[in-house]
């Protein structure tokens, strides 16, 4: 293996947006460290795989990739394990795939550069059997912050404003994967969001676990800002034209952040605001510490707001417990709310939780038959009110082109694909805002064409 091609790497990232968000970072740091990215696993000399844990189909996926990709170590690959499987299984992966030399937690990245030289030392020594872990500082007090972010969006890109999670829902490995709440200061969050506009970017997303428990640590009497107020500094930033914010914790979702919504054009017209179960016997189990009913008044809020704001939604079907009952008022809440998108998943009983000693009573058919109805339901819904949609005229930013269809790739700031024809002679350049009139409705997005 030339010294060159050991230089180099290749990551995938499976999991949220907080996860794409971390590679964009570990890729600027491997970067700045003189490391070269690759496309393939085959030119790579070290092999990165950004995991997540919050359903079992997607830890398997990494144990499945490394399997796959092992036969390679023989050539002298290196692999390495980043994200929540790592924080979660920590120095187990190295029984479970001996051929891992890395495991990194997303509270160590700050030590990924110490780490690469240590694997990097054992390249030139060859032979020696390397285990490097980044595990040690999961009460961490700290943000990865790096000025490498490598984003690779040159129009739209995320800051994170709070990592971890202190909810501790009874189902969910987040906070034993990412630690405890902690956040950045607006101040920091605020030069990041700045430098980002002077780069040229116009859109922006806050990320958190739970983005309403943002509290801000800056020390200045007077300085500091409440998530309401972030969001509204961002988008009064000169340059920015869209703030998108995810997610968000129904418990700590405040009337301010609608208030700031009404008032900040910027600020996009979009919720997403997780139920998980429209029954209080199951949100009560999954001691997500709300009601329906409290829930619902976070719904009325939002659409008694001056824009029209999508909403959408993240439901667990099949909950240890859950009774058909349960289940009939999801459905209804679905009725109810009317949501934009839904992301629907079976319940995975997962390491570490709460919910883990409950009896995983619904077989698995159950809950496949379950997420069926439910899909089938809010297909309904969403065949309804994307109708609602034609005939107006909404601004979308070009984010693509789909050569094969001769269609432009455009998002509301409702965060709704609306797809478009334009004349080859008013092309419009990707990044930018264009009006564009819908004229053809389907469960998921819309098609039209621009107004010229
Ligand atoms: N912090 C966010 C999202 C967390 S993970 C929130 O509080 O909503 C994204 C989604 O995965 C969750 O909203 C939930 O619907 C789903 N999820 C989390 N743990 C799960 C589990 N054990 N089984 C099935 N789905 C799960
Ligand atoms: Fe998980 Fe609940 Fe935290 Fe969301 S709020 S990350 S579901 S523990
Ligand atoms: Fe998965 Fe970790 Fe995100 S478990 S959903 S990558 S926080």
């Amino acid at each position: 293996m030339s010294a060159d091609s050991q230089k180099t790497f290749y990551l995938e990232t499976f999991g949220c947006q907080m996860n794409v968000h971390d590679s964009e970072k570990v890729i600027g740091t491997l970067v700045h460290e003189g490391y070269r990215q690759v496309q393939t696993v085959e030119e790579a000399g070290l092999v990165l795989y950004n995991t997540c844990s919050i359903r079992d189909k997607a830890e398997q996926k990494v144990f499945n990739r490394l399997n796959d990709y092992k036969k390679y170590q023989k050539q002298g690959k290196k692999f390495g394990v980043l994200g929540c499987v790592a924080q979660q299984e920590g120095e187990k992966i190295f029984e479970r795939a001996p051929y891992v030399s890395m495991v990194c937690g997303s509270a160590s990245y700050k030590n990924l550069p110490q780490m690469l030289v240590q694997i990097e030392k054992a390249q030139i020594e060859a032979g020696k059997p390397l285990r490097v872990t980044g595990l040690d500082d999961r009460e961490t007090e700290d943000c990865f912050e790096t000025e490498f972010t490598a984003r690779t969006n040159p129009h739209r890109g995320y800051i994170t404003i709070i990592e971890g999670c202190d909810k501790f829902c009874s189902y969910c490995v987040v906070p034993f994967t990412r630690g405890k709440e902690r956040s950045r200061t607006s101040e920091s969050v605020l030069a990041e969001a700045r430098q980002m506009a002077d780069l040229g970017y116009t859109e922006i997303q806050l990320l958190g676990q739970n983005v309403n428990s943002y509290k801000d640590p800056a020390g200045k009497p007077g300085g500091k800002k409440t998530f309401a107020e972030l969001l509204a500094a961002v988008g009064e930033l000169p340059g920015i034209r869209r703030v998108r914010f995810t997610t968000s914790h129904p418990r700590d979702f405040g009337r301010d952040i609608i208030d700031a919504i009404d008032a900040v054009p910027t600020l996009c017209d979009h919720v997403h605001l997780p139920v998980q179960s429209g029954s209080d016997r199951v949100l009560n189990a999954m001691q997500r510490l709300y009601t329906r009913e409290q829930y619902l008044e976070r719904i009325a809020w939002m659409k008694a707001a001056k824009r029209e704001i999508s909403i959408t939604s993240d439901i667990i079907v099949g909950f240890p417990g859950e009774t058909e009952e349960d289940f009939a008022e999801t459905l209804s809440l679905l009725d109810e709310v009317g949501y934009d998108a839904v992301f629907a998943f079976k319940y995975s009983p997962r390491p570490n939780t709460p919910s883990l000693a409950l009896d995983d009573a619904i077989p698995d058919d159950e809950k496949v038959h379950r997420l069926e109805v439910l899909n089938v339901r809010q297909r309904q819904i969403q065949t309804a009110s994307y109708k609602k949609y034609i005939g107006t005229i909404s601004e979308v930013m070009v984010e693509g082109r789909n050569e094969a269809r001769a269609q432009w790739i455009g998002r509301t700031s409702q965060n709704k694909t609306l797809n478009f024809t334009a004349p080859e002679s008013a092309a419009p350049k990707l990044g930018t805002y264009v009006p564009v009139r819908a004229t053809v409705s389907f469960p998921n997005s819309l098609l039209g064409e621009m107004v010229v």
